[in-house]
């Protein structure tokens, strides 16, 4: 499977300003038909950019509920996890309380951690927003080349991860098909490192990216370092 539908932006400033705006856009028709938001965060360092800029128009409320896509199995309060991260860049002074906000507890281990998730999310519905970053060898959430990344629905929801490529070598990931499971799947790339993966993406390799889509909407949200060539999309 390809590239997904690709909005690409000459810089990374635009990129987020155009993605703060469909979030917080995506959420009101969200909790117009349903009255709650249920959005996936995705890792790493390339969406702190955007949960910055949602801190600074002060989005959520309680109708949010925030999910995260991954864990890396680290201390909690250790600034390397996905949900220091993301508490440090948003939400500890968002409008969303606590309770609304769910990481995976990941300091109990992988297998531990994995079916804790897997209970808490069985009563939840499909996602409305997941969002998604990816590596420079095509990874995304903690789902690798050469790892199980479990595409079949009613596989596992959560999955351990051991022997990750990138530190820290143990994680935990929600599945290929739990991450699908949402209405819209939008994947943030920006960056020239990320550039030949694109490529082969484009192209249709079998990445960890392209085994991940939304019900109703995939989209690529990338900077044109990251594209590689000229901005049109
Ligand atoms: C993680 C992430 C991972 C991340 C990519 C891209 O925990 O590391 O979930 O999938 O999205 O590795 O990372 P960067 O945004 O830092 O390049």
């Amino acid at each position: 499977m390809s590239l997904p539908e690709s909005r690409v932006f000459a810089e990374a400033g635009a990129l987020v300003t155009a993605l703060a705006d469909a979030v917080c856009a995506e959420a009101d028709r969200a909790i117009e038909a349903r009255g709650v938001f249920h959005l996936v965060l995705a890792g790493g360092s390339t969406p702190i950019a955007l949960y910055r800029e949602l801190a600074v128009r002060n989005a959520g409320d309680v109708r949010w509920k925030i999910w995260f896509g991954d864990e890396r199995c680290l201390p909690p309060d250790h600034p390397e996890r996905n949900s220091c991260m993301a508490e440090a860049a948003w939400l500890s002074g968002s409008p969303i309380p606590p309770e609304n906000r769910l990481p995976i507890a990941a300091e109990r281990g992988a297998e531990a951690a994995a079916a804790d998730y897997t209970a808490t999310l069985a009563a939840v519905p499909s996602f409305d927003l997941v969002l998604l970053g990816m590596g420079e060898d095509g990874h995304t959430a903690s789902l690798f080349p050469g790892h199980v990344w479990s595409t079949a629905p009613g596989g596992p929801a959560v999955l351990a991860v051991h022997d990750a490529p990138k530190p820290p070598p143990d994680r935990v990931s929600l599945s290929a098909a739990r991450l699908s499971d949402s209405r819209s799947v939008w994947f943030i790339v920006s960056g020239a490192g990320k550039s030949e993966a694109v490529t082969r993406w484009r192209k249709g390799e079998a990445l960890p990216v392209t085994a991940i889509r939304g019900r109703n909407e995939t989209l690529a949200w990338l900077d044109q370092s990251a594209w590689g060539t000229s901005v049109s999309a």
